[in-house]
């Protein structure tokens, strides 16, 4: 299926790293310009430097002027923005149990995904708007759901941007906008791989995950990248679960 995102204009957040590194190769490879942004600024312009025409940004989330001086850049550098990605945030802290859990850790998971969903949000549809053109995909979680895992900040932020992505859909579809969002289950990445390495852990996640492997950055980046094109455009609000069946497990 040809995705047609040929001269497309993609901003990545999280980009230096995981699932976002993996969404934008392939968006690149579906012909898409990209911006990377992250607050890893190192990282995020060496991955970038990898791809063809790929940038890469210095960006906190979680900061309005990070965001405005971000856009301003990246509409210089490669023109208006036709696809947003919002997939950053911050690990969890350990321990972070109900009981455990402290206001810096729950403001820093609040901050770092529902509030940076928002800012990237409100940043960039504006100008979506004004084009009557835009995709905007949220990274949300399974943890949404109530699945997880004692990890109170990180799990009620998903709540949030699946009900924000929901709002927000309504909003933006008149003006043809599509925002959409994905929830995956547990993906191999950076961010996992330590408590994945744990005695047991994998082979628990695996056995849980139906299809019988545990899932990779790249299951996830395909639904991202054809929420971004056209050929989703009846797709209004919608969450994609991809956990390969630890949902309903
Ligand atoms: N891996 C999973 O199993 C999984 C499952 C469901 C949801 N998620 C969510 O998907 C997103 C990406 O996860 P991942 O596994 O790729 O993690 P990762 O740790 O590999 O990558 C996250 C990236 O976000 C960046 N980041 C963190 N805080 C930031 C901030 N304030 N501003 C800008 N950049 C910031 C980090 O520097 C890092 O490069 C996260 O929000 C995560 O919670 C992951």
């Amino acid at each position: 299926m040809d995705l047609s995102l040929d001269g497309k204009v993609a901003l990545v957040t999280g980009a230096a790293s995981g699932l976002a590194r993996a969404v934008t190769t392939t968006l690149a490879a579906e012909g898409a310009r990209v911006a990377g942004a992250d607050l890893n600024e190192a990282g995020v312009k060496s991955v970038m430097e990898e791809l063809s025409g790929g940038r890469g940004y210095r960006l906190d989330v979680s900061q309005r002027d990070s965001w405005s001086e971000l856009v301003r850049t990246v509409r210089a550098d490669l023109g208006e923005i036709d696809i947003l990605c919002n997939i950053a945030g911050p690990a969890p802290a350990s321990p972070s149990g109900h009981l455990d859990t402290d206001d810096d850790e729950w403001h820093r998971q609040i901050d770092g995904h529902l509030t940076g969903v928002f800012l990237g949000c409100q940043s960039v549809l504006p100008q979506m708007i004004e084009r009557r053109y835009g995709k905007i995909i949220n990274m949300c979680s399974f943890t949404a759901h109530g699945v997880s895992a004692n990890i109170p900040g990180y799990d009620a932020a998903f709540g949030g941007i699946l009900a924000y992505t929901k709002d927000l859909a309504r909003f933006a579809a008149p003006y043809n906008v599509n925002v959409n969002c994905v929830s995956p289950g547990n993906i191999e990445t950076p961010m996992t791989q330590g408590w994945m390495s744990e005695p047991g852990a994998y082979e628990r996640v695996r056995e849980r995950t139906l299809i019988g492997r545990v899932g990779q950055p790249d299951d996830v980046a395909n639904w991202v990248v054809f929420l971004a094109s056209d050929r989703a455009q009846h797709a209004v609000g919608i969450e994609i679960n991809v956990s390969g069946g630890q949902l309903i497990a």
